[in-house]
């Protein structure tokens, strides 16, 4: 009989076969400690509860938990509840240290992530606890396919203010993120005809491989430093990273912005702003987004995982208002239903002030974060791109070791780096570096990273 116990408070499945008898509740006891679905120091229920439970006698619990505490599975102490042993900890998985697609190292200097111990654990806190104070029963209900209407309302005010964005709450759409932003879209625009999609060339590959899995194919349209080329767009539709290129960190030029808001209302073509970490501009205010010039051809996407961290997955669309009932049939289609009290607590942060403190805080960390690796660069090495962001590129000089060399070099000194060759679109030579995220070692690690890192490019 697989039977559950209600009345220890704990809902444990325990695999026990009454036929068994007490040698086989004593197995499924021991079985659901090793297997860690009893953790240390939970307490069992009394054995006039589980004997009640059961339908077994009292006596036939108090002689099992003994044997289990002899074989040191169970802790007695007088007067308190039976626990489940300290000592007799089964094996839980490793806890996983980081994404999985980073290298196991000591010095992490991937880019992608945020420092994940400066999450603002106490505002999140403090939000929680107000929302749940004040929350009426109806936000434990199913919600608008779009997400709550409380955080759009509150997003529509933050883009306004932070990134000029002209955002409707009734044409956002939150999401679970970029990169599931991205598939949507590339779900709608396939669902209208479209069949292609551009990427800036370098661009981050997952993103595209994201877009071919919803039925795109996609091609490269070269980037330089002025950003991406416009005048090489062949394309219905483009991802571009204008605020910040992602990886070569150039900023679109504002005689490239014109060109491409006019390509997109000449063409009908469609402009997906990605505007990952438009938050983070240090040397100057950042420059709007390009959305607001043309919102029905312009598509702006947000993301909390670089202000936040990767692990709230929520990010947001600002969609042309000819986009928003198509998305709204496609989440459906998709069965989505956002999880609104998560919503709550980001919107009560971001009404409260709580994140662009947090945001203020951590942009004068990265700033400074930035500066000490320029300063600790060795001679030759380049950096390339704007003052802005969680990561840096940094270019070789000729005659320099392949990036593939420094990489292999980095992982045998215990530092993770991101090659920039992963990044090309279009066969052929191109410029050897690498991509170096600063913003992920903790605080305490992060000058001895960057000693490692100066020490290998010596
Ligand atoms: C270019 C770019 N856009 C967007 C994102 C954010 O993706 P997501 O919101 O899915 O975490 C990232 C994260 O690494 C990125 O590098």
């Amino acid at each position: 009989m697989a039977d559950s116990w209600s009345s220890s408070g704990w809902d444990v499945h325990l695999d026990w076969d009454p036929e068994t008898g007490r040698q086989g509740l004593a197995d499924a006891l021991r079985k659901a400690i090793r297997e860690g679905r009893l953790t240390p120091g939970t307490a069992v229920p009394s054995t006039r509860a589980l004997a009640k439970d059961l339908g077994i006698a009292r006596g036939t619990v108090t002689r099992v938990y003994s044997d289990l505490t002899v074989e040191g599975f169970l802790r007695t102490t007088q007067g308190a509840p039976t626990r489940v042993a300290a000592n007799e900890a089964p094996a839980l998985p490793d806890q996983q240290r980081t994404a999985p697609w980073v290298p196991d190292v000591r010095w992490d200097l991937f880019p992608g992530r945020p420092d994940l111990s400066s999450f603002p654990r106490a505002a999140w806190v403090s939000a929680t606890r107000r929302v749940m104070q004040d929350a009426p029963a109806s936000v434990f209900d199913y919600s608008d396919t779009r997400g709550s209407l409380v955080l759009r309302d509150a997003l529509s005010r933050y883009l306004a203010r932070s990134r000029g964005v002209q955002a409707d709450p009734a044409r956002i759409v939150v999401t679970g993120g970029f990169g599931q932003s991205l598939f949507l879209l590339a779900r709608v625009l396939y669902s209208r005809g479209v069949r292609e999609l551009a990427f800036e060339d370098p661009s981050l590959p997952e993103f595209r491989q994201g877009a071919a899995g919803a039925g795109m194919s996609t091609v490269g349209v070269p980037v330089d430093e002025r950003g991406v080329r416009v005048s090489e767009i062949d394309s219905p539709a483009l991802v571009v990273t204008p605020a910040h290129q992602y990886p070569l960190g150039v900023t679109l030029a504002p005689e490239r912005r014109t060109e491409l808001v006019r390509w997109a209302t000449k063409t009908g073509g469609l402009v997906i702003e990605d505007d990952y970490d438009g938050e983070f501009r240090f040397d100057r205010q950042p420059i709007g987004a390009l959305q607001a010039l043309a919102p029905e051809r312009v598509v702006y996407a947000g993301t909390a995982s670089k202000t936040l961290a990767p692990a709230m997955r929520i990010g947001w669309l600002v969609l042309p208002r000819a986009l928003v009932a198509p998305m709204r049939a496609e989440l459906h289609s998709l069965g989505w239903r956002p999880p609104t009290l998560d919503h709550l607590v980001l919107a009560e942060m971001l009404n409260s002030g709580a994140y662009d403190r947090h945001v203020r805080q951590r942009r004068l960390a990265y700033r400074r974060r930035r500066d000490r690796v320029l300063a600790a660069l060795p001679a030759g090495i380049t950096p390339v791109g704007i003052s802005a962001g969680l990561h840096l590129l940094l270019r070789f000089p000729p005659g320099f070791r392949s990036e593939r060399e420094v990489v292999a070099q980095a992982l045998r000194a215990s530092i993770a780096v991101d090659p920039l060759g992963r990044y090309w679109i279009s066969p052929g030579v191109h410029p050897q570096g690498i991509v170096l995220g600063y913003a992920t070692p903790a605080e305490h690690a992060f000058g001895p990273a960057v000693e490692a890192l100066t020490n290998l490019l010596r």
